[in-house]
């Protein structure tokens, strides 16, 4: 695996790899890798010629009150973990080098983000679309991976891929799972030993809500307000949200139809997860 600091190296190694038709699979991260982002790899690795990844905290995603600063990072511990998947390139730019100057275009992104968690993060997803535009031009991927633990992520990207015609096809992995059901996440480790416990009700008041709405049941509010009883009943932490949407366009529903989402975040003692179900009627 080969580790590229510079823009202009991986515009050059993009330009090879593309003259020589090999198909691209890129994830792009933050670093401070986990089992999440090493099952995307992975998928990339069975699908592509090459697979790209990127480790860059983008400082314009984050807000003022936000943790840029103390975000992890360990690019040698991403390092080793990239190379067991079989990683080709990791791209690993400094943020002086992908903002020099003040951008002269402001990127704006409209719709799907004032729900879920977007509603508490204003301009987070600007920042997530513009370091995207970015790094697709530098790394012109065939195909991109991301998960849908964070599925108002991927439904911007998928956005954002069609409003400006990359010629990208975008891959969305369902989210790894413990065996008991709960969603694989670094920060599961912050839960104390009785949260760990109750976690798993997350995502079954998620199963419980799909097979209610299965079975026939198509509004929102009885299906939330459902789901919301159970969690109030075995779990200790306080719901931020329970939400239901057209997915991928995060619409808000009258009757429950067509491709939804059933998301949900949960604060518990020292950390907030988020959870969610996308299926089809
Ligand atoms: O999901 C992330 O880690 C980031 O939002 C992404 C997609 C790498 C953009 O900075």
């Amino acid at each position: 695996m080969k580790i590229i600091r510079s823009i202009d190296e991986m515009t050059r190694l993009t330009a090879d790899l593309k003259r020589n038709n090999e198909t691209i699979g890129y994830v792009p991260t933050m670093g401070y890798l986990h089992e999440g982002h090493l099952s995307l790899m992975k998928k990339a690795r069975e699908e592509n010629s090459v697979v790209v990844i990127s480790v860059f905290v983008n400082p314009l995603q984050f807000g003022p009150n936000e943790d840029y600063d103390s975000y992890p990072r360990d690019i040698e511990r991403d390092e080793l973990l990239a190379k067991t998947v079989g990683v080709d390139y990791l791209f690993y730019p400094s943020a002086l080098d992908m903002y020099p100057d003040e951008m002269t275009v402001e990127i704006k992104v409209k719709k799907r983000v004032n729900v879920l968690c977007g509603r508490k993060r204003p301009g987070h997803f600007d920042g997530v679309a513009t370091v995207l535009i970015k790094l697709f031009s530098i790394i012109q991927p065939t195909n991109v991976y991301f998960g849908l633990k964070d599925a108002q992520q991927v439904a911007v990207v998928s956005g954002l891929i069609k409003d400006f015609n990359f010629p990208i096809c975008l891959c969305a992995i369902e989210t790894v799972r413990e065996e008991d059901g709960l969603a694989k996440s670094s920060r599961n480790v912050y839960l104390t030993e009785e949260e760990r416990k109750e976690a798993p009700y997350l995502y079954q008041s998620l199963l419980k809500a799909k097979n209610e709405i299965v079975a026939g049941e198509r509004n929102p509010e009885i299906i939330t307000t459902k789901m919301k009883e159970l969690l109030q009943e075995f779990i200790s932490g306080s719901i931020d949200y329970v939400e239901i949407y057209s997915y991928p366009e995060l619409e808000e529903l009258q009757v429950i139809e067509g491709k939804v989402i059933i998301a949900l975040a949960v604060r518990f003692s020292k950390v907030r997860l988020i959870d969610n179900i996308i299926f089809e009627l």
